[in-house]
């Protein structure tokens, strides 16, 4: 059996001070059961307060990225073993708007040639975060025209043989895939429950291809893109979706505890 997984991605959102105002109400409103797993992911300015504001609660920490080398010459990256220094045991890696894939045309346009992260930079993120028992969360998913020219499962495929380029079958037991619908990533479009399903159960079956059966059936697959009260207890009941990483709803402590809830 897998534990089911929430996860809040704050994105670049809040100072510090309201880091912890978020974690605090989030943990006020939360009966957390010890069968399910429950994660923030604060921006890096906020990740020390944001434990400390946690540490006596069952809620982990996420970082949103991470660099591959464990120090040195890189001016802005932050390693694996610093997050790891703040007790990150999850971290997001490959999220569609670090690869410059927004649902919105004009903001893809804008930010193209800022954000390009490729499936071998997270390839790379993704063994540095093994090499420390950090949890990797490796987001796949089509946009828009792909889905409509018939491609959703070759895009997806081709990001997962990239982004687990040389895993070892048993390495999948470390790992947690997300899959992010690019259009309904901030669109309050989400995916339907039964598309959803269709599509984590192929990425599982992907997962039997590059793995094996037993680490499928133990990588924990979650949901995201405009995941809300209403829509996440269908959602996450699929028998192949186990969780969800949620943005713009985490970003309300109560309305975020009471959608962790409905796991
Ligand atoms: P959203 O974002 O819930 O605001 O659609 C999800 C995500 O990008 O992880």
């Amino acid at each position: 059996m897998r534990t089911k997984l929430i996860v809040g991605n704050w994105k670049m959102n809040t100072t510090a001070k309201e880091a912890v105002a978020l974690a605090e109400s989030f943990v006020h409103n939360l009966q957390t059961r010890d069968d399910v797993d429950v994660a923030v992911c604060p921006p890096f300015t906020a990740l020390w307060p944001v434990r400390q504001a946690l540490s006596t609660t069952r809620v982990a920490l996420g970082a949103q990225d991470c660099f591959w080398e464990d120090n040195g010459a890189f001016t802005g990256e932050v390693s694996v073993p610093m997050l790891v220094d703040l007790h990150v045991s999850y971290c997001i890696v490959g999220h569609s708007e670090r690869r410059g894939r927004f649902g919105d045309p004009a903001r893809a346009a804008k930010f193209k040639a800022h954000c390009h992260e490729t499936d071998e930079a997270v390839n790379q993120k993704v063994m540095a975060l093994l090499k420390y028992a950090v949890t990797p969360i490796v987001c796949v998913g089509e946009t828009a025209e792909e889905r409509e020219q018939g491609r959703t499962e070759e895009v997806i495929e081709e990001q997962m043989k990239g982004c687990f380029k040389g895993l070892d079958p048993v390495e999948f037991f470390g790992i947690a895939v997300a899959y992010e619908p690019v259009w309904a990533i901030g669109t309050g479009k989400a995916c339907g429950p039964e598309e959803a399903q269709r599509v984590c159960q192929y990425i599982r079956k992907v997962i039997v291809e590059n793995g094996d059966q037993e680490s499928a059936d133990a990588t924990r697959i979650l949901y995201g893109g405009s995941v809300d009260e209403n829509n996440a207890r269908e959602l996450f009941h699929q028998p192949d979706i186990d969780g969800g990483l949620v943005g713009g709803a985490s970003l309300k402590g109560e309305t975020f505890a009471r959608i962790a809830m409905k796991i």
